[in-house]
């Protein structure tokens, strides 16, 4: 599948850049399509090195808005506060038939500890303002909330984890379920249509206050 991830510059567009191009085609995108092809440079040396023969995928780079024309699967690796401004531009381009995945968590750091923005300050969660801005909320699929990106970016890393997954269309939730599940030890859990994705995100803030609270280093979640 031809994968591309917006904002995929950043800490989380790494780990899902190093896990998937193993057997996908993977492009980065920034503001800057120098950075982006810089950056997926740098990936695509490392995944070789790691994967060796094995490597089916590769990882290219691209500026945001022209990545998003010809994609199975579209990862929104942005911040919350940029999802109007980018989401707006990329309806325009992207093509009808992709998936949109949001792993986009509201949350900020206050004295009290890290907190929800939409339950704070009555904001919508991060996939319902993704939705508002694309044709189809079908194709919109939201997961990857859970995962920390500086174990995600170590590629022989068994996480050892679930990640939330919620969506409206479940042929959509159901390929969003495989590509989890090709990270190794990642498993997909389904919560329900994408209105209950406040389910998923608010757990992020609740992982990081439970993880800086007890000292435990990058946690993961899981049902038991
Ligand atoms: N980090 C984690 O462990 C983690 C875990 C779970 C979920 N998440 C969620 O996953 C998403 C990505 O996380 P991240 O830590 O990789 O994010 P990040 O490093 O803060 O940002 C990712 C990329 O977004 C782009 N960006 C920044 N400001 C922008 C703007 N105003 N407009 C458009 N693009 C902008 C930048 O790329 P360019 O400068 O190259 O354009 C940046 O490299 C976030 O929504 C986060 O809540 C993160």
């Amino acid at each position: 599948m031809k994968i591309g991830i917006v904002g995929g510059t950043g800490g989380m567009g790494e780990g899902f850049a190093l896990r998937w191009c193993a057997n996908h085609q993977i492009v980065i995108g920034s503001r800057d399509k120098n950075k982006a092809t810089e950056v997926a440079n740098n990936y695509m040396k490392i995944a070789q090195d790691f994967y060796k023969d094995k490597m089916r995928g590769n990882v290219s780079g691209d500026n945001n808005f022209d990545l998003a024309k010809d994609l199975d699967i579209l990862i929104l690796s942005i911040p919350y506060e940029t999802i109007n401004d980018t989401c707006s531009k990329l309806s325009q381009v992207v093509s009808e038939n992709c998936i949109i995945v949001s792993p986009i968590v509201p949350m900020k750091w206050e004295e009290k500890g890290f907190t929800y923005i939409p339950f704070e300050e009555g904001k919508k969660t991060a996939a319902e303002l993704v939705a508002d801005n694309f044709k189809s909320r079908s194709r919109i699929v939201s997961a990857f909330h859970t995962i920390s990106e500086s174990k995600l970016k170590k590629i022989e890393l068994n996480l050892d984890a679930d990640t939330y997954i919620c969506g409206d269309d479940l042929s959509v939730v159901q390929k969003i379920k495989e590509l989890s599940s090709e990270i190794q030890g990642l498993r997909p859990i389904y919560l329900g249509q994408l209105s209950m994705t406040y389910q998923a995100e608010v757990l992020t803030p609740m992982l990081l206050n439970g993880a800086k609270k007890n000292k435990l280093k990058n946690p993961g979640l899981k049902l038991v």
